[in-house]
């Protein structure tokens, strides 16, 4: 991560006369240069600034990823609003269930309403939706009014893919199959000041039967040790107090660096830097999660306590033949291991109802689990069929009452429990984090605990990005009301 002051200083020196650099990322910071000129001539022709406005669907990766976008197109010289009437509107997509991708149609429509007025409106669509074909091909017959595609692999090009889709009046495509590129030192915007998402790893490898991720999101690739911990360090100078650590399987991070490293390493290295108050990580496979990991959680002043583990089903079959490399018992056993070793850690989970063939004894295996385990919280999903994953062309697909009948009972089931479950810091002082003025009754101020639930107490906007003690008074919920201690 590079600080404003050192970009503006590569730029000044960038001359564009001379032909673009091939190597990264000073190509990359030639190509913002060159779309600062741009951005400014048309803002000039049009008396006034050119906006943007960016909306990100799916997982925290496409949050961070959208962080990004947003960094360059700052420093490129567009203004933020809060609408899509802009003249620059970025769709970054999911397509990791169907209703994903039917959102994006959707709004698309709204999009061209508003483009039919002003013609130098620019669309790009980015993100896991586009690395399908077929989408793709959909959209160019469909939908030839969206300036720019590109995908999950080029999108450090972004200044690059800007300048290109401002210089054609075309629509311009660029997709990567895969890639094993990692670009470092590219700007980036965080949504806080406080706290921020850092990728530590790209990609999945586990292809779970029914999970398109890997397919769109390509191999696994870990950062090295060395460029996170710097990152971290450069984000703590800046503000940061908490990190959270991303990746589709952060417990099998850095088994195929050159100098292989494990995630409970990493995660001793970045509790060493000074400054920073919180570590959080996001997501673990069972499968991976490792003894070494539970004692560095338990050992860390820093870590939270909080561990986000997908079920996704409890029957020993269907986790077979979900591809996911554990059965119940070993679930539970980890599960157990993990309490005793910090019996306060709050554990959440992402459970699949209705995978092909789940029978209705498989469906009370995963009520059995959930009734053992006692999910702090738990997302909950309808199978959604996948074009080209295992599953998609698995018999026995599961018909949608059944589906939605077995859905509305778990739901219930999570959700007495996660009542229940939550209640029980009730009466405690806890340490939060303020992340903001409470959006409802601005006499409140909302702050994160270490658990990851959320308390709202008396307070103002100058307690944002602190930590302080706060007397739970009164659980709501899924949420406390509380009173600032000290
Ligand atoms: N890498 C993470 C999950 C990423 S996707 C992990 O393995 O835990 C987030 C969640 O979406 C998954 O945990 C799963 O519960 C859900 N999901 C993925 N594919 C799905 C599908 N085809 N239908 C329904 N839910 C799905
Ligand atoms: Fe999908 Fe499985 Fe990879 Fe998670 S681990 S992203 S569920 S394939
Ligand atoms: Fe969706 Fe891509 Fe994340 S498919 S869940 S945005 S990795």
């Amino acid at each position: 991560m590079l600080k404003n002051k050192e970009l503006e200083e590569i730029l000044e020196k960038i001359d564009l006369n001379e032909a673009p650099p091939a190597e990264e990322p000073m190509r990359q910071y030639y190509f913002m240069k060159k779309a600062q000129m741009l951005v400014k001539q048309k803002s000039e022709e049009l008396g006034r600034p050119l906006t943007y406005h960016v909306t990100t669907f799916g997982c925290q990766m496409n949050a961070r990823d959208s962080e990004k976008l947003v960094g360059i197109l700052d420093e490129v010289g567009y203004t933020e609003v809060e609408d899509e009437n802009a003249d620059f509107v970025i769709y970054n997509t999911c397509t990791v269930r169907e209703n994903a991708n039917q959102r994006v149609y959707g709004r698309l429509g709204y999009l061209h309403s508003i483009k039919k007025k002003k013609p130098h409106m620019m669309i790009a669509l980015c993100g896991c939706m586009m690395q399908e074909a077929q989408v793709v091909e959909k959209l160019k017959k469909s939908y030839s009014f969206v300036n720019l595609i590109f995908g999950t692999h080029n999108i450090y090009k972004f200044s690059e893919l800007i300048v290109t889709a401002l210089e054609s009046d075309r629509m311009v495509i660029d997709i990567w199959k895969d890639t094993d590129k990692i670009v470092e030192d590219l700007p980036s915007e965080r949504k806080y000041a406080f706290k921020s998402g850092v990728n530590i790893m790209f990609g999945c490898n586990n292809f779970c039967s029914y999970c398109i991720v890997p397919y769109v999101r390509g191999r696994e690739r870990s950062r090295n040790l060395k460029d996170i911990v710097r990152e971290i360090e450069k984000l703590v100078e800046d503000g940061v107090k908490e990190v959270m650590l991303l990746g589709q399987n952060v417990n099998s991070y850095g088994k195929n660096l050159e100098e292989p490293v494990t995630f409970a390493q990493l995660l001793k290295e970045i509790e060493k830097i000074e400054g920073l108050e919180r570590i959080r990580f996001m997501t673990s496979h069972p499968k991976d999660l490792s003894d070494e990991l539970i004692e560095v959680m338990k050992d860390s002043k820093k870590i939270c306590r909080h561990l986000h583990l997908p079920l996704q089903s409890g029957s020993s079959r269907i986790l077979k033949i979900m591809n996911r490399h554990y059965d119940k018992e070993r679930y539970l056993t980890l599960v157990k291991k993990i309490k005793t070793a910090m019996p306060d850690i709050s554990l959440t989970t992402d459970i699949i109802v209705g995978f092909p063939g789940e029978t209705e004894e498989d469906f009370l295996e995963t009520m059995d689990v959930v009734k053992k385990v006692r999910f702090d919280s738990a997302f909950t999903f309808l199978y959604s069929k996948r074009t080209g994953t295992p599953a998609a062309v698995m018999e026995n697909q599961i018909s949608e009452d059944v589906m939605k009948d077995r859905f509305d009972r778990l739901l219930e089931e999570v959700q007495t429990i996660g009542r229940e479950m939550s209640s029980r810091d009730t009466g405690s002082v806890q340490e939060v984090l303020v992340e903001e003025v409470n959006e409802h009754d601005p006499s409140l101020v909302t702050g994160r605990m270490s658990n990851n639930l959320l308390v709202h107490f008396p307070g103002d906007a100058s307690l944002i990005g602190n930590i302080v003690s706060v007397h739970l008074d009164e659980c709501r919920g899924f949420y406390y009301m509380g009173t600032k201690v000290g």
